[in-house]
């Protein structure tokens, strides 16, 4: 399919469109749903670029607005509809592409932007868009239908909307058909629907600007015995029925009359929200009922978005790496601040909550221009953690519920990560190098087992040292942390009840610990602590070194019986690529070792997509390893690419020096330079969770895009370790490690207040930096801060040998 070459930044599907900041999807039938989202974290949802997805309000699983069929047959429905009918040729359509999927639509383009989307298309001399978001603040959305008259003769139309209301505990919805579909009802009244449950003050409303014409809300009633969502009868008949379920299957449909001159057009403002409190209902209707405050709220939206934007731009020589910081990658770590892996097109929005490993990662690259939404997160994230310092694995959001996630399905088995409590241990210190913020540290929060407890209310930092404590008390045999049920990889399920198995991947981790809290300690004025976490890291790495270097790169892991995996001898697995990078990461060596292991991973697992996770896979089911092997080869964790871990490969590469390596294995999965949608298939403007690796039939498909650490760790990547521009406890950092034949780059910054501006420029080969401060040349890579008052700081950066 050829590419539309008017846009430098595009493939087969649509393009990017850099003076607007959107995706903007040109042909309705991409690979896969090409996903959205809609809200800042509360009321919200996801939608595609055939409108398909659905609502909710804060929790997906127990605050559910709308439905949406995972695996549904045709794929991606229902979504916010609206469908047209030209009242003279009974012709209908819809303006989104879907559901009436078999109209030849004369033009069709999507835009995904920052929390909106606009869907525009023409049938027949009728052009309609449909805008989407949620007012900032509201329970509620607003969809915007503009229906014009391109042709030259009066036009008489009928629209009909389509939501389709779920019961509020979308877990009910799937199990307890017979309860959930009696006690569901809507009516209607004064142009608005209502959908309640018995008993239960939470209701749905879905209305709109303009006095409908009729209305439906009984499903089966609106889409007719033995049709669907492409024909419904009332659609197909132009006739509403004015319906009021009792119970069943409820949707908001209203009807309108557009009567259209040439020329002429109309614009219908409906609004959809839930809340608790009917008295709410009729203020909010009467304010999005208007143009003006549509307007407003639309813009007060995109000002939101621009000021989050506005942390941290650039301008380098690659327009896709330029696209990806300054837009959608900044945009897609939201959407992980906000949703964890709850809900997405791979993730239902039923099971899974907020992780507690996921979201502290999610944290690491917002911070910097979502902080204090980043400490709410946190904050929820350490009450989950016990008295000894672990904590739970997973959490819901609106009830504060938490467990053991995977974990809870194989009770023989340790019931704890070894890597959760750690992270969080690490985002905490990327929160105060970015913010400042260290009365955090004498914050209050409680233990999940904690209440009457003496210490059962403790400080972030006493919550910090219970978790170093937790991975020092919990040592396996040869002083590596335990694996626990598994540590970072889910899969990697090597403790079977003996408590014993290690994780080499996971002292490494603590590696990195460690050496933040020591530099956190050392500008606190904390000696003693900066050296005993100091030698506690010095201990850890020479136990790595000692157990785990296995001639050209560091083993995984050991097992209930202290065999590793990740070594040269075995069949499978042979090397992991996350001990080679986190080697690096956690500097648990100097020099050569580090280079040597680095160049293992590059040489075995390297691929044009991306590093795959380790190599080879298993071809068989194996009872030593578990998860990892219910997976076919090259999928996921067994060999696939695994775009998080890939990300640190980037890290670890930029840590090295290595300018090309970083920036070729930054490029390798970079969403935008996919020009082949056909086998990428995933959304080209977000990171996917993994890539089909070259051992499976599928090589090179992405999948479980949106919701992954990729988008947090490319991002960490791409700013602080190519472009060299990160927060220290003392100033900020610039030393950029970039490809050889870069000129250089511009970048803006604000850090703590004051805004830097940045220009890099190559002089010579390598990565030596010199740096000159408001005209003054100073030693090292520190910028240190202003005096107070300053809020400007101009730094021009000499990077390289001259001559
Ligand atoms: C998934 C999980 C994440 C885990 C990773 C590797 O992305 O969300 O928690 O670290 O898989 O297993």
């Amino acid at each position: 399919m050829p590419i539309d070459e008017t846009h430098p930044i595009a493939n087969p599907y649509g393009y990017f469109d850099a003076a607007n900041r959107e995706y903007v999807i040109t042909r309705p039938d991409t690979p896969t749903p090409w996903m959205n989202y809609l809200g800042e974290g509360r009321y919200g949802g996801i939608i595609s670029n055939t409108a398909g997805g659905y609502s909710f309000d804060r929790d997906p699983r127990t605050r559910r607005v709308t439905r949406y069929r995972y695996n549904s047959i045709p794929a991606d429905q229902p979504g916010r509809y609206v469908y047209l009918r030209d009242q003279e040729t009974g012709a209908y359509w819809s303006p989104t592409w879907q559901p009436v999927v078999g109209r030849q639509l004369e033009a069709y383009e999507c835009r995904h932007g920052a929390a909106y989307t606009c869907i525009q298309s023409t049938y027949r001399g009728i052009a309609a868009s449909l805008l989407y978001f949620v007012p900032p603040g509201e329970a509620c959305e607003v969809w915007v239908l503009r229906v014009k008259n391109a042709s030259d003769r009066p036009r008489r139309l009928r629209s009909f909307s389509y939501a389709e209301f779920g019961y509020y505990d979308a877990l009910i919805d799937q199990q307890n058909l017979d309860w959930g579909m009696h006690i569901v009802h809507s009516r209607y009244a004064d142009g608005t629907i209502v959908t309640s449950t018995q008993f239960r003050p939470t209701l749905t409303f879905f209305s709109s600007n303009v006095i409908p014409a009729g209305f439906d809300t009984d499903r089966e009633v609106f889409i007719g015995r033995c049709r669907d969502l492409a024909n419904p009868i009332v659609v197909e008949t132009g006739e509403p029925r004015q319906s009021e379920a009792p119970r069943g299957n409820n949707v908001g449909s209203l009807c309108h009359d557009l009567v259209l001159a040439p020329g002429e057009e109309q614009e219908i403002i409906y609004v959809m929200g839930v809340t608790d409190d009917p008295g709410t209902v009729a203020p909010l209707l009467a304010r999005y009922g208007q143009p003006r405050e549509v307007q407003a709220a639309f813009e007060a939206l995109r000002a939101d978005w621009d000021t989050y934007l506005s942390h941290f731009t650039v301008e380098t020589p690659d327009a896709e790496v330029n696209a990806m910081l300054n837009f959608w990658n900044p945009v897609q770590c939201r959407a992980t601040l906000y949703w964890s892996r709850f809900v997405s097109a791979y993730e239902t929005g039923l099971g899974r909550g907020m992780g507690t490993r996921d979201s502290a990662q999610d944290t690491l690259a917002t911070v910097q221009a979502a902080p204090a939404r980043a400490r709410e997160v946190l904050d929820v994230l350490w009450h989950l953690q016990f008295q000894d310092g672990h904590t739970w694995h997973q959490v819901f959001p609106l009830t504060g519920e938490g467990g053991p996630g995977l974990a809870g399905e194989f009770l023989d088995w340790p019931q704890w990560f070894s890597d959760d409590h750690l992270w969080l241990v690490l985002a905490v210190c990327a929160y105060l190098r970015e913010t400042g913020d260290f009365a955090y540290l004498d914050h209050h929060v409680p233990y999940w087992d904690g209440e009457g407890a003496p210490a059962g209310d403790d400080t972030i930092w006493g919550h910090i040292l219970r978790a170093v404590d937790f991975t020092l008390t919990h040592r396996g045999p040869q002083g590596l942390p335990r694996l626990g049920f598994s540590d970072w990889d889910d899969t990697m399920n090597l403790d079977h009840g003996s408590g014993k198995a290690e994780s080499v991947w996971c002292a490494q981790q603590f590696c990195r610990a460690l050496l933040d809290l020591a530099d956190l300690c050392d500008y606190l004025g904390k000696g003693d602590n900066a050296a005993r976490f100091r030698a506690l890291h010095r201990e850890m790495a020479d136990t790595v070194n000692r157990v785990a270097w296995d001639g050209a790169w560091y083993a995984r892991a050991f097992d209930d019986d202290g065999l590793p995996v990740g070594v040269q001898g075995e069949t499978y697995h042979q090397i992991g690529l996350n001990p080679q990078t986190w080697a690096v990461i956690g500097e648990i060596e100097t020099g050569d070792r580090l280079h040597r292991a680095m160049e293992s991973a590059h040489e075995k697992l390297d691929t044009p997509y991306g590093m795959a996770l380790m190599a080879p896979p298993y071809d068989r089911s194996d009872l030593r390893v578990r998860g990892t092997t219910t997976y076919p080869p090259g999928a996921k964790e067994n060999g696939g690419i695994f775009c998080h871990a890939h990300a640190w490969a980037v890290v670890a590469a930029a840590r090295l020096g290595w300018g090309e390596r970083a920036y070729q294995y930054y490029r390798q999965i970079l969403p935008l330079a996919r020009t082949d949608a056909d086998t990428f298939a995933a959304e080209p403007y977000v990171y996917c969770g993994n890539i089909c690796g070259p051992t499976h039939p599928q090589y090179g498909y992405g999948r479980n895009a949106w919701l992954s650490g990729t988008a947090s760790w490319m991002y960490v990547a791409g700013t602080q370790w190519i472009l060299g521009i990160r927060p220290t406890f003392t100033g900020l950092q610039v030393a950029p490690v970039i490809p050889g034949d870069w000129p250089g780059f511009r970048a803006a910054r604000l850090f703590r207040n004051v805004t830097y501006r940045i220009a890099v420029e190559r002089m010579g080969p390598g990565n030596a930096v010199s740096l000159t401060v408001d005209g003054r040349p100073i030693e090292g890579t520190i910028v240190p801060f202003p005096p107070a008052g300053q809020t400007e700081v101009v730094v021009r950066a000499l990077v390289g040998q001259r001559g």
